[in-house]
């Protein structure tokens, strides 16, 4: 098995790094256009597995996507981070054309490979990624979902005082404000969440989910690494494992709860073949109108990149 990363930034190298612990693959490539910096973090990275006791051989290349040939499993992480005062979307037109140059260099490399799209506005660059790739849909997908069900997770269960493992939740909708944590399918060790807390309280930590990237910009001057990095190697671990694990990822949809043509934030199946189901929840009213304005802002960003790509065909 083989997995590429490409930006050994933060959030790249970090979930190289989840990657190489957990043994996901044999050979894991790292990619980034910044001369030597693949390589200086590959090797510090592969001296920890005489310490850490895994197997995985992580080698860097800056730009040379021969290195890359015929990887499994691909995460793109190219791209600007967000700084404080910007939103997601401020990093569309620099970002859009990183992901579609990356894009292209791992297609003709790797033409069979699982795409996982992590730089922002996510939406909009999986939804690039899935116009340049020329893939079908089930193989390009973005991680968004399981870094803010985590952060909604995380909130939970300090002010629960409970164990993270023990909450599930979905969350649906765009990687932005207007995302959409669903109490009605929240559960802590089984129980409803609205069983254990306050309404109040809950209101509370559903704002502070969706602000939960911009909280972490205004303490540290970049985005958050850590979680997404790990998260972005769990959807990794689901493929090359098979585990057909139920994670909220950011699918195209085709008629699935009555939108088309969109890349949004969805539960789905995850195994070897990528998106192997959609799943979809029978939403009430409220959470209907919910997922239809935050689907309504991610399409106004996905018509900047449509005029943009319009502009330079
Ligand atoms: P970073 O600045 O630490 O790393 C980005 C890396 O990409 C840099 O090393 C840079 O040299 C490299 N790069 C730029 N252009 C490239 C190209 N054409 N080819 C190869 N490498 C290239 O940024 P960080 O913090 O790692 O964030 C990366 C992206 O992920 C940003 O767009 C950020 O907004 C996004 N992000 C998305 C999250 C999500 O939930 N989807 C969560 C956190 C960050
Ligand atoms: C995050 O949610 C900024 O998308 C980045 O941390």
């Amino acid at each position: 098995m083989k997995v590429t990363v490409v930006g050994a930034g933060n959030v790249g190298a970090t979930c190289a790094d989840v990657i190489a612990h957990k043994e996901l693959c044999n050979e894991l490539i790292l990619v980034d256009i910044k001369e030597n910096f693949a390589e200086g973090k590959a090797l510090d990275m592969w001296q920890t597995a005489p310490v850490n006791m895994y197997d995985t051989r992580i080698k860097g290349s800056t730009n040379d996507y021969t290195k890359t040939v015929n990887s499994d499993v691909v995460v793109i992480t190219s791209g600007l981070p967000r700084k404080p005062g910007m939103t997601r979307d401020d990093l569309i037109s620099t970002n859009a054309g990183i992901v579609k140059s990356v894009t292209e260099n791992i297609i003709k490399h790797s033409p069979n490979a699982i795409i996982i799209i992590v730089s922002n506005p996510l939406d909009v660059m999986t939804y690039c990624a899935y116009l340049t790739a020329n893939l079908p849909s089930t193989k390009v997908f973005g991680m968004a979902g399981i870094l803010d069900t985590a952060r909604y997770k995380a909130f939970l269960a300090e002010e629960l005082n409970v164990s993270p493992k023990d909450i599930q939740a979905v969350l649906m909708g765009g990687h932005g404000d207007t995302m959409v944590p669903l109490p009605r399918y929240t559960t802590v060790g089984g129980i409803p969440v609205t069983e254990l807390i306050a309404a109040d309280k809950l209101d509370a930590i559903i704002e502070r989910t969706k602000k939960g990237g911009g909280e972490i910009v205004n303490l540290l001057g970049t985005s958050a690494w850590y979680a997404p990095g790990a998260a972005a190697a769990q959807m990794v671990e689901a493929i090359v494992r098979d585990q057909k694990r139920v994670f909220p990822v950011c699918a195209l949809l085709n008629g699935e709860y009555g939108l088309k043509n969109i890349y949004l934030g969805v539960p789905v199946i995850l195994g070897k073949n990528g998106i192997e189901k959609i799943i979809e929840l029978q939403l009430n009213a409220a959470e209907k109108e919910l997922l239809a304005s935050s689907a309504t802002a991610v399409k106004e960003v996905m018509d900047v990149l449509d005029k943009m790509n319009a502009a330079t065909a």
